[in-house]
C-alpha cells in the first residue's frame, strides 16, 4: 500500500481518510463547493499549506489564474480550485511524464517531488503547491545528459512496461536528493509506495544502489 505522503503529512492516504472521513471524490467536491479556499482544501486533505502560504480569500468554483514552479519555471496555469496537480500538469501544461494510474493515492505512479518531498500529485490540489519547485519526470535530466537514476534504470534494466517508470525513478531520485548513500532498506523504503505490477523491484534496487555508488551507467 502506498506510502507516500501528502506534503508535510505524517500519515498515508488511507490514514487520512480515516481521520477526516472522506474520500477522494468528496474532497473534490467539497474543495469546489467550499470555494475552494487554501485553508478549506487543508482541512479536508491533510496536505498542509505551503510556507509561507497565507490563507486565501474564497476562490472558485470557476477557473483561476495560478503560477507553479515547474522544473525551475514559473508556468501560469488557468484551472478549477478543484484541480489537483497531476491534471495541471498533464492537461495544462502537457506534462505527460506524470502517469495518472489510480488517480487515489494508492499506487504513487503519478509521483512528482515538491522541493525535495516526493508527493501523489493526483492527491495534491494544485492550489496547494504556492511557491514550491514541482519537479517532473521532464526535469531530471539536463538535455542528452540524464540524471544517474535514469541511468541506472536504463543500465539495470529496471523497468517493463514503464507505467509505474516515472513515479520510481523521481521517488528514487528524491530518496539521493535526501540521503545521498542510502541503505538497501531505505530505497526499499523510499519505492515502498510504487506499484510495480512488473516487478521490478530488485532491478530498482540494484539501479539505485549503483547510482548511489556512482555506478549508475
Ligand atoms: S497514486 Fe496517483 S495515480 Fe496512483
Ligand atoms: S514496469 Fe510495469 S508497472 Fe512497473
Amino acid at each position: 500500500m502506498s506510502e507516500k505522503l501528502p506534503p508535510g503529512s505524517d500519515s498515508s492516504p488511507s490514514q487520512d481518510k480515516q481521520k477526516h472521513g472522506t474520500t477522494r471524490r468528496t474532497f473534490l467536491k467539497s474543495a469546489g463547493i467550499v470555494s475552494a479556499s487554501v485553508a478549506g482544501a487543508e482541512m479536508l486533505t491533510g496536505v498542509p499549506r505551503a510556507e509561507g502560504q497565507e490563507q486565501a480569500g474564497a476562490v472558485g468554483p470557476g477557473k483561476v489564474a495560478l503560477k507553479l514552479r515547474v522544473n525551475g519555471e514559473v508556468r501560469t496555469v488557468n484551472v478549477e480550485p478543484r484541480t489537483t496537480l497531476a491534471e495541471a500538469l498533464r492537461d495544462e501544461l502537457h506534462l505527460t511524464g506524470t502517469k495518472v494510474v489510480c488517480d487515489r493515492g494508492s499506487c504513487s505512479a503519478c509521483t512528482v517531488m515538491l522541493d525535495k518531498t516526493p508527493v501523489c500529485s493526483c492527491m495534491t490540489l494544485a492550489v496547494d503547491v504556492g511557491d514550491r519547485n514541482v519537479t517532473t519526470i521532464e526535469g531530471l535530466a539536463h538535455g542528452e545528459d540524464l540524471h544517474p537514476i535514469q541511468a541506472a534504470f536504463i543500465e539495470h534494466d529496471a523497468l517493463q512496461c514503464g507505467f509505474c517508470t516515472s513515479g520510481m525513478v523521481i521517488s528514487c531520485a528524491s530518496l539521493l536528493e535526501r540521503n545521498p548513500k542510502p541503505s538497501a532498506d531505505d530505497v526499499r523504503t523510499a519505492i515502498s509506495g510504487n506499484i510495480c505490477r512488473c516487478a521490478t523491484y530488485p532491478r530498482v534496487l540494484e539501479a539505485v544502489v549503483a547510482a548511489s555508488q556512482g555506478k549508475g551507467a
